[in-house]
């Protein structure tokens, strides 16, 4: 049987390998695909991420790769032999590690990962950028940060809800956003301050959704993957 598949990648946010493993499986079986992060990754290896996907699930690997171009892109090598749909990287690393990472993922032809720029985390805010020595506003350190990440060759960003219709404007449709910050209807919001349905994010302009504890943290994650996939599909 085929299963439909979903523009929605479900974020794994657990060290435990045996609880990832369940909530992958969930995703796979409603047709969508895994966001595997850090949290995971330290904890679980390139082995972990064989053990939890199921063959052909769409994979996100989000590792938030920021380092000297080199290592960036040997790290990009060795990410690239786990097969992922996407991997982020941050665009705060500068146009020759960015370049340099465009590049390793390129040596891996039809089947390259494509990379999302990360710009400005979502944690931080004008103080914090100021702290830095960045200043203006977020939004506008969003924007050149995108517009770097662009043009050295990245294939996508990773986005606010907010900022899917300014940054589809600006880079057209051949760029792919990546959505966190989703609540289907009547969710909590949580920690996220500005939410969007995934109905909304895809009409906004959207390619692919994360979506974490409306999923994971659910009394009955099977029956919430349900009810997201059928939001969509209406
Ligand atoms: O639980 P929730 O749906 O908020 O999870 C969203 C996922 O997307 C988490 O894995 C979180 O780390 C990630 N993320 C985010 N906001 C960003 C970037 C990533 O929520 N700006």
């Amino acid at each position: 049987m085929t299963r439909r598949r979903h523009p929605v990648f479900c974020a794994i946010d657990t060290p435990d390998l045996a609880n990832a493993k369940a909530l992958a499986d969930i995703a796979a079986a409603a047709g969508f695909g895994i966001k595997l992060g850090k949290e995971f990754f330290a904890a679980n290896g390139p082995q972990g991420v064989r053990d939890v996907r199921e063959p052909g699930t769409p994979l996100f690997l989000d590792v938030k790769f920021h380092d000297i171009p080199n290592t960036v892109a040997g790290a990009i090598r060795s990410a690239a032999v786990l097969a992922p749909t996407f991997i982020t990287i941050h665009a705060a690393g500068g146009p020759a590690m960015l370049r340099a990472a465009a590049a390793a993922a390129a040596e891996f032809g039809q089947v390259r990962p494509k990379l999302l720029g990360v710009t400005v985390l979502t944690s931080l805010d004008a103080g914090d950028l100021a702290a830095t020595g960045v200043t203006g506003s977020v939004e506008q350190q969003v924007l050149r940060l995108a517009r770097l990440a662009v043009d050295c060759g990245l294939d996508g960003l990773i986005c606010a809800p907010q900022e899917i219709m300014p940054l589809r404007a600006a880079f057209g449709p051949k760029v792919q956003l990546v959505v966190p910050g989703i609540r289907p209807a009547g969710s909590k919001a949580d920690d996220q301050k500005r939410v969007m349905t995934p109905r909304e994010a895809l009409e906004a302009g959207a390619d692919w959704l994360v979506i974490g504890r409306p999923i994971n943290a659910a009394p009955d994650p099977a029956k919430a993957v349900a009810a997201i996939a059928a939001e969509i599909a209406a």
